[in-house]
């Protein structure tokens, strides 16, 4: 009997240093990525509350070792940090600029105006005139509280269809097709000292990207800032546009703005539908052949996404004086939204460090290749 319990508590001890090595393998890896791209680019990742607030000890290390950048994932939204008419809840937006003061971690500021997660009482407003003192008292109100304490704004967020017109928003709706510059011109006064982005999914697409060149050209010919475009970057693994990719940094850098991907990350799920959208609205049933991987990733999708990184910051670094920053939209593939989208509950891998937070493959191609002669 002794024996048996002697077995056991080594048995345990073990498998609680076995763990143990495992999620602390990367905390003890002297790479950095964002120490690997200095002098490149920015390397930023999105934070939610907890990382911000620093709960999780793994992710609280890891952060600032690998990242000089930062997006909060939704407490900056008006959802959130706006919900109700004279209430502002600046509680973690403020925690968010102390974080990365204490880090020396650039904050892009996610997002001024966007036509989801709205407060619920800006869904209800049926004026125009309600709508324009929502729109100019948040922005002017947030922007002005954060200026100069985040590096830039996402001024406007997802503004396009995907044929290039204006998405038909509660804004478009009730202020008309100008509200883009607008939210610029307001956001210029509010925050001299912040960089300013149009910020939205696909606009490496032809028929998109003209749209957003359309968009930044009437900003700019109305005499107001615009600083620099972010492409999203929700690809998936095996199907990275890169040709396209390739044609928009060089097509918005002409434009005299500077070049973003800022929602990085690769699914290796399969898609219910044929388009690459990243719309949160779109929604799909969640059935077993769309949840093939619950248990691990098999060799050959591994290296599926290994290559899609690869490549991607081949072309990155190939233009790296086009691009200020790229930022994954996680730190680890538990955090991702695209274990929830468009499916709820499936098991994704897209992002670089894995379920406990050890670096995968990519990390270190990506990394080795800084070293190389482009
Ligand atoms: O905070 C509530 C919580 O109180 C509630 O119990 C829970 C129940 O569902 O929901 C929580 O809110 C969720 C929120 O994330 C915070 O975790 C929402 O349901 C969920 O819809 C929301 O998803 C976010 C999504 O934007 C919503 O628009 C994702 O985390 C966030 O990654 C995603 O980010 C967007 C970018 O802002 C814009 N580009 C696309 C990108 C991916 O969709």
């Amino acid at each position: 009997m002794k024996t048996k319990r002697f077995n056991l508590a080594i048995v345990i001890v073990i498998a609680v240093l076995f763990s143990f090595c495992t999620v602390t393998k990367n905390n003890k890896a002297n790479t950095s990525l964002q120490k690997a791209y200095q002098g490149k680019f920015l390397i930023g990742t999105a934070l939610n509350a907890n990382q911000i607030e620093e709960k999780e000890p793994h992710a609280a290390k890891l952060i600032p070792r690998q990242f000089n950048a930062a997006t909060p994932e939704n407490i900056m939204k008006s959802e959130i940090i706006h919900p109700a008419w004279d209430r502002y809840d600046f509680d973690l937006a403020d925690k968010l600029i102390a974080y990365g003061k204490k880090y020396d971690i650039k904050i892009n500021a996610h997002n001024l105006i966007w036509h989801s997660q709205l407060p619920v009482y800006v869904k209800a407003i049926k004026s125009a005139d309600s709508l324009r003192t929502f729109f100019e008292n948040h922005i002017t109100t947030v922007a002005s509280r954060y200026d100069g304490k985040v590096y830039s704004w996402d001024v406007v967020n997802e503004a396009l269809n995907e044929d290039g017109t204006l998405r038909n928003s509660i804004f478009l709706q009730k202020l008309g097709p100008d509200y883009i510059v607008e939210a610029f011109r307001l956001a210029q006064k509010a925050a001299p000292n912040t960089q300013l982005y149009y910020n939205d999914y696909n606009i490496e697409e032809p028929k998109k990207r003209d749209g957003a060149i359309a968009l930044i050209k009437k900003i700019q010919a109305a005499g107001v800032r615009i600083d620099g475009v972010g492409i999203q970057g929700h690809w998936r693994a095996d199907r990275i546009p890169l040709k396209n990719i390739e044609e928009s940094i060089l097509e918005f850098s002409k434009l005299g703005i500077k070049v973003m991907f800022t929602e990085l990350d690769l699914s290796v799920l399969p898609n219910p539908w044929d388009s690459n959208t990243a719309d949160v609205s779109a929604k799909a049933e969640n059935i077993a052949a769309l949840n093939p991987y619950p248990n691990g990733l098999p060799d050959s999708v591994q290296a599926v996404f290994t290559k899609g990184y690869t490549d991607l910051f081949k072309l990155f670094l190939k233009h790296q004086d086009a691009i200020s920053r790229v930022t994954f939209w996680g730190v680890n593939d538990t955090q991702s939204w695209l274990n929830d989208w468009p499916v709820n509950g499936r098991t994704n891998y897209p992002l670089l460090f894995d379920r406990n937070f050890n670096p995968k493959e990519a990390y270190y191609q990506i990394i080795k290749m800084t070293k190389q002669k482009q």
